[in-house]
């Protein structure tokens, strides 16, 4: 297909795309607010076939790339003949808005894309995210003023994997207060959601000698173990069975708030939960509640809760990084870049759409 195949392709068996489309069928039925993709408009694939005409292609990412990075896109987005325009660390929406206005395709990061922004998007046609995540992009309003949403899956996840094992051993060796801490091998790790990130984590785990366990809702068990790691039957049972359990779900209106009282006190004594995902699939009151409680749970997390400083009270037990920072590697944004770059190159060469997520 368009853009052939990727050294790191998503794994076929499971792509992150299928697991949020998967996430969205589970709403369509129940005639909710919820309901992610209407069945409306379809958006024109080949509208822009053939037409080489210079594109005004935005780079708009509030915590910047690695200069490397930029450097990179730039590369691909001038030699295809189209133009770059970059703005970084803006501060104020209008400032994105403005930027927007004339851009052809506009490519993001954590970025919030949302009506107000697409609104002022008078000729945009795509939009990339170089990342997984799309939770901050209004895919649906975009598909119904005809934007192209794309993702670049697994671009990025090995620098988020490698980040969950520096902020591991950090917990485990009491952030560094030079007491006598634990070491992770012989320990069991459960990864809850087994895609680009989880996959990794994994990988990496084995150097540790941990113990591998995991759970995805929509990966077929066979297919975790092929990976040699344990599949378990539910969430309920890998927090049961795991001393740590490392959060690689998507935010979607099922995960939101998922990960709660209930669940997190099914950790062992001395259980650590790892949050690089998002915020918004904690339910922060509750495990507040349960950390209040259980005096031997840790929580670590590379995305700053809203109750950052409830949390902070449980000194030694709780680290948030100052911004998330899973992805934020010259590597990985080179990767996501430059595949955002090449994906951009290609809509408007060819009409490829391989990584839409707003069909
Ligand atoms: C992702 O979804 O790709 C990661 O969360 C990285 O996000 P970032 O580009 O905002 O660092």
């Amino acid at each position: 297909s368009c853009l052939g195949k990727r050294l790191y392709e998503p794994s076929a068996k499971f792509k992150n795309q299928n697991r949020l489309k998967a996430d969205n069928s589970k709403f369509k039925n129940q005639n909710s607010k919820l309901k992610i993709a209407p069945s409306g408009a379809t958006i024109q694939k080949s509208k822009f076939k053939n037409q080489n005409s210079k594109m005004n292609i935005l780079v708009a990412t509030e915590k910047p790339f690695a200069a490397e990075a930029v450097e990179g896109i730039k590369k691909e987005i001038e030699g295809a003949g189209h133009k770059l325009v970059l703005l970084e660390k803006y501060t104020d929406v209008a400032d994105l808005k403005a930027a927007v206005a004339d851009a052809d395709a506009m490519i993001v990061r954590s970025d919030k894309v949302t009506p107000e922004v697409l609104d002022a998007a008078k000729q945009l046609k795509i939009v990339v995210r170089a990342g997984a995540g799309y939770d901050s992009i209004d895919t649906a309003y975009a598909k119904q003023k005809g934007v192209v949403v794309e993702n670049t899956p697994g671009q990025n996840s090995n620098a988020v994997a490698e980040l969950v094992f520096g902020l591991l051993v950090f917990t485990v060796r009491n952030f560094y207060n030079g007491k006598a801490g634990t070491e992770l091998k012989g320990k069991r790790l459960g990864i809850l959601a087994f895609g680009n990130v989880g996959r990794n984590v994994a990988r990496i785990a084995k150097g540790f000698g941990m113990e591998i366990y995991a759970y995805d809702a929509f990966c077929p068990k066979a297919a975790i173990e092929e990976a040699g790691v344990h599949a378990v039957n539910s969430q309920e049972e890998l927090f049961e069975k795991c001393d740590i359990v490392s959060l690689h779900i998507p935010a979607t209106p099922e995960t939101k708030q998922s990960i709660n009282y209930a669940l997190v006190n099914k950790l062992e004594k001395g259980g650590i939960l790892i949050n690089t995902a998002r915020k918004e699939v904690i339910n922060e009151p509750e495990l507040i509640k349960l950390m209040a409680e259980r005096a031997d749970l840790r929580f670590v997390t590379d995305i700053k809760p809203d109750a950052d400083a409830e949390f902070a009270q449980f000194e030694g037990r709780y680290f948030s990084t100052p911004k998330k920072m899973g992805a934020q590697t010259a590597e990985a944004n080179t990767n996501a870049g430059i595949a955002a770059a090449k994906q951009i190159n290609a809509f408007f060469e060819s009409g490829c759409t391989k990584y839409q997520v707003n069909k």
